[in-house]
C-alpha cells in the first residue's frame, strides 16, 4: 500500500518532529517508459541531483513532485503506475508531473537547455533565445506549482531544486501558498557579464527573490549571484553571517517581491557508505575480475565517465590524450584512455552534434596511433550498472574529468569514494566545483591546455605509489566528512526549515 500524507507525516514527527520535505525538481528519481506488450517499465533517471537526493529522501521521507521523464500520458496514469512501481516500497511518494511533448520540447529541450544551461556554463553565443522557449517556460513552471500546491500542507518545507524551476516560488505565492521555500542551483551562476545576455534576465532574479533561501555550489556561484543583484538594483545589502549571507534590496519597486533573503554556499555531495558498500560488493569484485583479465598485464587504465555534454570538455580530453601519445611515444601501447559516456539530451541539436564531433574524433586518433593489440581509446556509449561502474572506477589507475565548466561533478567524488585500495590518481579540471573542496589533491588541470592536461597524465602514470595513496586519502575523507546526508542538513538548517 503506498504511504499517504498523513502517514508520512506521522513518521516525520515520529523522528523527531522535522518538518515534512517536499522535494520538487525536473526529474523524479524514476523514469517511466511504457514498453509495447510488456507494460511500464521503470529505470533510474541519471545525473547527479538524483545520486544525492534519492538516498536522503529514503532516510528522511516527505514528497517528491517531479517530471517521470515521459510525455503525453494522464496525471492519473503516471500516479497508478508510480503507486503501484514506488510509492509501495519506499518510504516516500512521488508525485508526478505530466507534461506534454510540446511542452517538453520548449520547457525542458528549449528554454532550459538551449538557453538556461549554455548560458550558465559560459557558452552565451551558443543559445537560442526563442521567446516560445520562454512562454513555455513559465507555462510549465506553473504547472508544477500548481501540482505542489496540491501536496503541500501547512508546515511542510519546500525544497525546489535546479534551473528548470526557477519560477516555482514566485507562482506558488500567486497560488497564495505561504510555506517556506528554498532553491538549489546544481549548475554554475555565470558572471553578470554573462547573465545579462538572457533577454528575460530581470524576470529570472525577481522569480529567484521569491525564495527564502537559495543555495549554491561554489563560493565563486555566489559572488556572481551577488553581482547580478548588484547590476539590478541600486542598493544591495549584505551581512555575513554562520549560515549564509543575509540580503536586503532597498528597492521599493520589488511589489509582490521579497527585499529580503539569504543565500549560501553549499556543495552537494553523494552517499559516501553507499558508495563503499557497493564498491566493496561481491557483484562488483567479479565485474573487476573480468575488466582486469581484458587488459594486457602492465596496461595503465585512464578512465573517463561523463554524461554526454558540451560541458564535459570530451574533446580536449581526448586531443589531451593524443598530445601525450605524441609526446611520449614510449607510452604507445602501454596506457589506454577508456571512455565512457552516459546518453543525456540527445534531441537537443548541440548534444547530437557533440556525439558525432567526439566520435569522430575517438576514430581519427585511433587511426593514428592502433597497433597490433593495442587500441588507444576504448569508447562506450550506453548506462552502467552501480556495481559495473564502481568496478571500473577501482581498475582505474587515473580517472581523468575535465569539464570546460560543472556545478560539481559527483562522478570526481564517487571514483573517490569507491577507491577502496587508495591508489589511484584523480585528475581533475578545475573548473568543476568539486576542485574547490579537493584542491591539490588532485591534479588540477585547465582542460583548454591540452599540453599541461597530457603532461598531468604523465605525472599521474609516473607518480610514487605512496603519494598517490596520500593523495587519495586526503579525498576520500574530504568526501566522508561531507557527505549527501551532512548537505541536505546543512541546507535545512541554512535554510531555516526546521525552525
Ligand atoms: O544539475 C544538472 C542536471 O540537471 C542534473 O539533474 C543531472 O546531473 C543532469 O543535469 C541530468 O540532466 P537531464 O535531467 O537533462 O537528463
Amino acid at each position: 500500500m503506498p504511504m499517504r500524507d498523513s502517514e508520512l507525516k506521522t513518521k516525520q514527527t515520529d523522528q523527531g518532529g522535522a518538518r515534512r520535505l517536499v522535494m520538487v525538481s525536473n526529474r523524479l528519481p524514476l523514469s517511466l517508459e511504457h514498453v509495447e506488450g510488456e507494460g511500464w517499465r521503470t529505470n533510474p533517471a541519471a545525473g547527479g541531483l538524483v545520486a544525492a537526493l534519492d538516498p536522503v529522501m529514503r532516510r528522511r521521507g516527505g514528497v517528491w513532485v517531479g517530471w517521470p521523464g515521459v510525455a503525453d500520458e494522464s496525471t492519473e496514469t503516471l500516479r497508478d503506475v508510480l503507486d503501484s512501481q514506488h510509492n509501495g516500497d519506499v518510504d516516500y511518494r512521488l508525485e508526478p508531473v505530466s507534461l506534454t511533448s510540446h511542452e517538453i520540447s520548449g520547457f525542458y529541450e528549449g528554454f532550459s537547455n538551449e538557453v538556461i544551461w549554455p548560458l550558465f556554463h559560459n557558452r552565451f553565443t551558443s543559445c537560442n533565445f526563442d521567446p516560445h522557449y520562454w512562454q513555455s517556460y513559465q507555462d510549465v513552471n506553473h504547472r508544477f506549482a500548481l501540482r505542489v500546491a496540491e501536496v503541500a500542507q501547512a508546515g511542510d518545507f519546500i525544497w525546489v531544486h535546479d534551473y528548470h524551476l526557477v519560477n516555482v516560488a514566485d507562482q506558488l505565492r500567486e497560488l497564495g501558498i505561504t510555506n517556506r521555500s528554498s532553491f538549489f542551483q546544481h549548475i554554475p551562476f555565470p558572471t553578470a557579464d554573462i547573465f545579462c545576455n538572457l533577454p528575460w534576465w530581470r524576470e529570472i532574479v525577481y522569480a529567484l527573490l521569491s525564495y527564502d533561501f537559495i543555495g549554491l555550489q561554489t563560493v565563486t556561484d555566489r559572488i556572481n549571484f551577488l553581482d547580478v543583484l548588484t547590476t539590478l538594483f541600486d542598493e544591495v545589502k549584505t551581512t555575513a553571517g554562520d549560515n549564509g549571507v543575509d540580503i536586503e534590496i532597498g528597492d521599493q519597486g520589488l511589489a509582490r517581491h521579497q527585499q529580503q533573503l539569504r543565500i549560501g554556499t553549499l556543495p552537494i555531495s553523494i552517499d559516501y557508505d553507499h558508495i563503499s558498500e557497493v564498491a566493496g560488493s561481491k557483484e562488483t569484485g567479479e565485474y573487476m575480475a573480468e575488466f582486469r583479465a581484458s587488459w594486457r598485464d602492465q596496461t595503465t587504465v585512464v578512465l573517463g565517465v561523463d554524461r554526454l555534454d558540451y560541458t564535459k570538455g570530451l574533446p580536449e580530453k581526448f586531443e589531451a590524450f593524443r598530445e601525450l601519445l605524441r609526446r611520449h611515444p614510449e607510452l604507445r601501447g602501454r596506457i589506454v584512455l577508456q571512455q565512457h559516456v552516459i546518453p543525456s539530451r540527445q534531441r537537443v541539436p548541440q548534444y547530437a552534434e557533440q556525439k558525432q564531433e567526439i566520435e569522430r574524433l575517438v576514430g581519427e586518433i585511433n587511426g593514428e596511433f592502433t597497433e597490433p593489440g593495442w587500441v588507444p581509446i576504448h569508447y562506450m556509449f550506453g548506462r552502467m550498472s552501480p556495481p559495473e561502474l564502481m568496478a571500473h572506477y577501482q581498475v582505474a589507475d587515473i580517472a581523468l574529468i575535465t569539464p570546460l565548466k560543472d556545478g560539481m561533478n559527483l562522478v570526481a567524488k564517487e571514483f573517490c569514494a569507491a577507491q577502496i585500495e587508495q591508489r589511484s590518481v584523480l585528475i581533475l579540471s578545475e573548473f568543476a566545483g568539486t576542485a574547490a573542496e579537493f584542491g591539490e589533491n588532485a591534479l588540477l588541470i585547465n582542460p583548454h591546455d591540452v599540453v599541461t592536461t597530457a603532461e598531468s597524465i604523465y605525472e599521474a602514470y609516473s607518480m610514487p605509489e605512496e603519494e598517490r595513496r596520500r593523495r587519495m586519502q586526503a579525498m576520500r575523507q574530504i568526501v566522508k566528512n561531507h557527505t549527501a546526508f551532512d548537505w541536505v542538513d546543512q541546507f535545512l538548517e541554512a535554510a531555516g526549515a526546521d525552525s
